[in-house]
């Protein structure tokens, strides 16, 4: 039997942060040699929100140059664009099809947004479950790993599969394969430098609520010097009434690659005057071997055109195949 198969994606939507970073990348390049992989950039997504169309193309390569920059190996896994292979948008079509619309006006994600865009909300946004569900079963991936913001889309992803199998395939012989999410415990939810009680996110309006990979060290040491803090000394994980202390100390944690039990006793009777230059060196230190690969990386677009090129032709060849089946099974007349 072959490997296991993992597919997980990002929206080329502006910066990537340390939710992004810590949440997702870092989890697929600890696993990636384990499985088959495909990791996607989908900026199919990314217009579900009013985007802008001058830099859609320039941040598909950015976020495919940072999979690079953050270790993702081309020996286990395949690098692609979401919208370089039409199938995602078809089989998000059939699957439209069998989904029923209260399942997707429940999603958390599509409550949240479609408040901020008030009368503005188009169809894609409440759709993009939907699209989410078909980059995952195109490629009949076994395993998901994601931020633990994305687990109702998997739920609903789930859900997809067993009606689909249950209308449309023969008992016992599944169309459509089951996939398990991957949410680590540590980093699945990073939180807002401004507030502890927020994720991590993109669309903050305020640039001091997030560390982006890309941040140059005065852009890192001036976030982390003005992030919220609170008036307790001495540090410590997990007390409810210390968001920001047990969000700080989680990314001291994750970056210093040191264990919890050696943070927690290294920082146990620190103040914030003491902990927040470490924890701003442990950042820019991290960061730097990234950031020097991806400036390396996206200089070189014929590289990246040949690392994608190549990518859309093996996804595209899994994707068809899986496509096929389901039209088959819907009981479509294939194209002649
Ligand atoms: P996106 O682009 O919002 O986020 C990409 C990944 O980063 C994780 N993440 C976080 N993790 C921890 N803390 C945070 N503050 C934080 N913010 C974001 C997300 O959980 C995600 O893993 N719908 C998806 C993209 C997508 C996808 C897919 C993922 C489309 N198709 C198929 C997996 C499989 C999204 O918008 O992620």
């Amino acid at each position: 039997m072959g490997r296991q198969r993992v597919l997980s994606g990002i929206q080329p939507t502006g910066n990537l942060h340390l939710g992004n970073y810590l949440g997702a990348i870092r989890n697929w390049v600890e696993i990636q040699s384990q499985y088959e992989n495909f990791f996607c950039v989908v900026d199919l997504h990314a217009i579900t929100l009013p985007h802008n169309p001058a830099s859609l193309a320039a941040d598909t390569y950015a976020i495919a140059a940072l999979y690079l920059a953050c270790g993702i190996d081309l020996k286990y896994s395949t690098i692609f664009v979401q919208s370089h292979v039409p199938a995602h948008a078809e089989l998000t079509w059939l699957l439209n099809c069998i989904t029923p619309l209260n399942w997707l006006t429940d999603m958390i994600q599509f409550k949240e947004k479609a408040l901020k865009q008030g009368e503005n909300v188009g169809v894609g946004l409440l759709d993009y479950p939907v699209l989410m569900a078909s980059d995952i079963l195109l490629y009949e991936a076994d395993k998901v790993p994601v931020g633990e913001d994305q687990k109702q889309h998997l739920e609903l992803t789930r859900d997809l599969v067993n009606r689909f199998n249950h209308q449309f395939a023969q008992p016992n012989q599944p169309v459509l394969k089951l996939p398990e999410p991957l949410i680590k415990k540590e980093g699945a939810r990073i939180m807002s430098l401004t507030d502890g009680t927020k994720k991590m996110s993109k669309s903050d309006p305020s640039e001091l609520s997030r560390i982006n990979l890309l941040d140059s060290p005065d852009e890192i040491n001036k976030k982390i010097k003005r992030c919220k803090t609170d008036a307790i000394r001495g540090l410590e994980f997990d007390n409810p009434e210390r968001p920001e202390c047990n969000n700080l100390l989680t990314l001291y944690m994750l970056l210093s690659g040191k264990s919890k039990e050696e943070v927690a006793a290294e920082c146990q009777d620190m103040g914030w005057g003491q902990f927040k230059p470490i924890l701003a060196e442990t950042t820019i230190n991290a960061l730097k071997p990234i950031q020097e690969k991806y400036h390396a990386v996206i200089k070189d677009k014929g590289y990246l055109e040949s690392v994608l090129r190549h990518g859309k032709h093996k996804a595209e060849a899994i994707a068809n195949q899986t496509l096929a089946k389901v039209k088959t099974a819907m009981g479509f007349s294939l194209p002649l």
